[in-house]
């Protein structure tokens, strides 16, 4: 259940109270896409780098280890030791951007595997198996994301398949709930908004799966080659119809930036590969800017990645050994840069939590926005 504690503009402070464990929103969701987060990081970690919800894949759990063998060992929480909650995203992302020969009909989705190349079919009543066979706090509906620029007449087409999808992950969802032995009985059904860059699509779509009182609703098809004006643009467009005790996913998204824009126009939660992938090409997020640890002159550089950084890697290592580290090519460089960008992205979202609650939101924003992009 989402309580809006206090609101700044269109931001918005609130909590969201699950099975798993209270949210404090704004938040920032992990990314563990096999139950795993990139970069040797355990479960164990994740308290350390103040995290406070992990998410994971269906598409990737499917394929490998496979869904049924999760459920058996006794779901997601279980299997991965990570007790809070778990976001698991429905396949409707993954098997459009990494499976091959895909083929999409109102049933679902025939596709061949990333891993082996193995025919697989996925459509809402699938995703939601899965999802349920993991035991996640939130499943996400399975949706079609599409890539921009799409035709609107394609748009128009694909979302109203989306809405039809919905319904069955709906009904689909809670047959489970219903089943003895469901790993997670009060496991969350979370709709998703698509529409490409069409106002007027956007606002139906919102308008259509609103009216299934879903306990929560993401914004997707953003940050998938559209300009990051044209993203805030869409969530402007939507804010007046996204229900206001429900909270606000921006999916996929994004740099500190593109969150700082995005608590401004209303969203409650972000997830993103960003602070992993970048940490493991030597980019470390600072509140001073992003610093490319590769670079020579951090040879002799004796400072943490960040000064006054209270993250694992910033108390005890220096610049010199987390670059000689990279340099090397040992995986202890990598985690170390994980742990610290981890640690960056959900201290600030504290800290825009903070300032939210001390109603001095806007001037934190103007304080940070031009920082968090310079490369220093
Ligand atoms: N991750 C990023 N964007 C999307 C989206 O549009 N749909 C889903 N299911 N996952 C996403
Ligand atoms: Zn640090």
């Amino acid at each position: 259940m989402y309580t809006l504690l206090k609101k700044e503009g269109a931001a918005r402070r609130g909590t969201y109270s699950t099975p798993h464990g209270t949210i404090q929103m704004p938040a920032f969701m992990n990314v563990a896409t096999a139950g795993a987060i990139k970069g040797a990081v355990s479960a164990l970690d994740l308290k350390e780098v103040h995290c406070q919800v992990q998410l994971c894949n269906t598409y990737h759990l499917h394929l490998r280890p496979g869904d049924q063998q999760v459920r058996k060992l006794g779901g997601l929480h279980q299997f991965t030791q990570w007790q809070g909650p778990i976001l698991t995203d429905s396949g409707g992302f993954q098997v459009f951007s990494l499976a091959k020969l895909r083929n999409i009909k109102e049933e679902g989705v025939t596709f061949a595997s990333h891993i082996d190349g193995h025919k697989i079919f996925m459509g809402p009543e699938e995703s939601m198996q899965i999802q349920s066979h993991l035991g996640s706090t939130i499943a996400m509906a399975f949706d079609e994301c599409m890539q921009n620029p799409a035709e609107y007449d394609y748009a128009k087409h694909s979302v109203a398949r989306t809405t039809r999808w919905l319904y069955r992950c709906k009904t689909e969802m809670n047959r489970l709930n219903a089943l003895p032995n469901t790993i997670n009985p009060q496991q969350l059904l979370w709709g998703i908004n698509q529409g490409s860059v069409y106002d007027d699509l956007r606002i139906e779509h919102m308008k259509q799966i609103a009216e299934l009182d879903l306990p929560g609703y993401a914004i997707g098809g953003l940050a998938v080659g559209e300009s990051a004006d044209v993203m805030y643009h869409i969530l402007e467009v939507l804010n007046p119809y996204l229900p206001k005790d429900k909270p606000r996913y921006l999916m996929g998204v994004g740099t500190p930036a593109n969150i700082l824009e995005g608590v401004r126009r209303g969203v409650d939660i972000f997830d993103c590969v960003m602070p992993t992938r970048n940490a493991r090409h030597g980019h470390a997020f600072t509140t001073e800017g992003i610093r490319n640890l590769m670079n020579a002159k951090y040879e002799l550089d004796e400072h943490p990645l960040e000064d006054g950084c209270q993250c694992p890697a910033c108390q005890h290592f220096t610049r010199a050994y987390i670059h000689h580290l990279l340099k090397a090519g040992e995986m202890l460089g990598m985690r170390l840069m994980v742990l610290h960008n981890l640690y960056f992205y959900n201290t600030l979202l504290e800290k825009i939590r903070t300032a939210l609650d001390n109603g001095c939101f806007e001037q934190f924003y103007r304080e940070n926005i031009e920082a968090v992009s310079t490369r220093i």
